[in-house]
C-alpha cells in the first residue's frame, strides 16, 4: 500500500487517471473511505454546514479545523489530507504561517485557500515555510456574501477568462493542486487541460483531473438541501462500504458526473 502523495497527484493527472476525493471530518469515516482507496480526504470547512447546521462557512474556526484534522489524520494510513483554512484565518502573513502551521501538526499534508490573485504572495511564502497549498476557484463558500448566494461561477465570457487568468496565476505562485467548485464544464475542462497540477470538480463537470464531493452529499444525508453537482450514493447501494466504492468507480470511468450533475 503506497501512501498518496503530491508526486503520486502529478502522476495521476499526468497518465489521466482520475483523482478520488471526498470530504471527511472523524476517524471512522475516514478509515472506511481510506479503506475502499480513496485518493484524498479534505476537512472542509463545509463542516459548518453538514455537522454544525449553519447555513455557511463563516462560523468555522481554525480549532474546529484543527479538532477535525486530528480525528481524520488517525483513520487515515493511505489517502492525501488537505485541510481547509478557514474564513479570515490567512488574512496576514503572520495569521496565515501560524494558522497554516496549526493545521499541520494537526496531521494534514497540504492546507487550501479559496480566492484568486490577492492569494498569490501568501501561497508563495506558504511554499517557502514547506507548506504545500490548494488552491480554490469559482463558486468560493467563503465569499458567499460577495456573490449574493451559492451560484454558479463563470458563466459569462468576462468571469470565464477571469478564472482561467487565476487558475494559471495560482499555478504559477506554486499551488500543487486546484479545487474547482459550481463552473462550467466547458471552462473547467480549458482550466485542467491549460494547468500542469491535478484539478479536482465539484460541479465542474467530468472533463476535470478528479473529483470530491462532500461525504453528507455523498450519502444523501445532508441536513436540508441535495446540491445538483451530488449524487446519492446510498439510495442505490443501501450500504455505505458500496456507496463510496461505486462513488469511487464511477468517477475513474468518468460516468459520475454526467450532464445531469454539472453545469453548462
Ligand atoms: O469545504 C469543503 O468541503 C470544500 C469542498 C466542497 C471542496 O471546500
Amino acid at each position: 500500500m503506497k501512501k498518496v502523495t503530491t508526486s503520486s497527484l502529478l502522476k495521476m493527472k499526468q497518465e489521466s487517471t482520475k483523482i478520488t476525493a471526498l470530504t471527511a471530518y472523524d476517524a471512522s469515516f475516514a478509515k472506511l473511505f481510506d479503506e475502499q482507496g480513496i485518493d484524498v480526504l479534505l476537512i472542509g470547512d463545509s463542516l459548518g454546514m453538514v455537522l454544525k447546521g449553519d447555513d455557511d462557512t463563516l462560523t468555522v474556526s481554525l480549532e474546529d479545523i484543527a479538532y477535525h484534522t486530528r480525528s481524520v489524520r488517525k483513520g487515515v494510513e493511505r489517502a492525501f489530507v488537505v485541510a481547509d483554512m478557514p474564513f479570515m484565518s490567512y488574512s496576514t502573513p503572520e495569521q496565515t504561517y501560524l494558522s497554516a502551521a496549526q493545521l499541520m501538526r494537526a496531521g494534514a499534508s497540504m492546507v487550501k485557500v479559496e480566492g484568486g490573485s490577492w492569494l498569490l504572495d501568501t501561497i508563495k511564502g506558504l511554499n517557502e515555510r514547506s507548506v504545500p497549498v490548494c488552491g480554490h476557484l469559482g463558486l468560493t463558500p467563503q465569499s458567499v456574501h460577495v456573490f449574493g448566494g451559492f451560484k454558479v461561477q463563470g458563466r459569462d465570457d468576462l468571469q470565464a477568462e477571469r478564472i482561467l487568468e487565476q487558475a494559471k496565476e495560482l499555478e504559477q505562485a506554486g499551488i500543487q493542486l486546484l479545487v474547482l467548485e459550481c463552473i462550467p464544464s466547458d471552462l473547467a475542462a480549458k482550466i485542467s487541460q491549460s494547468l500542469s497540477i491535478p484539478v479536482i470538480g465539484i460541479g465542474a463537470g467530468a472533463q476535470t483531473d478528479g473529483q470530491i464531493l462532500v461525504m453528507h452529499d455523498m450519502f444523501g444525508i445532508s441536513a436540508n438541501y441535495m446540491p445538483k453537482f451530488s449524487k446519492n450514493y446510498l439510495q442505490q447501494t443501501n450500504n455505505m462500504r458500496e456507496a463510496v466504492s461505486q462513488y469511487i468507480q464511477e468517477v475513474q470511468d468518468g460516468s459520475f458526473p454526467s450532464d445531469e450533475h454539472s453545469f453548462n
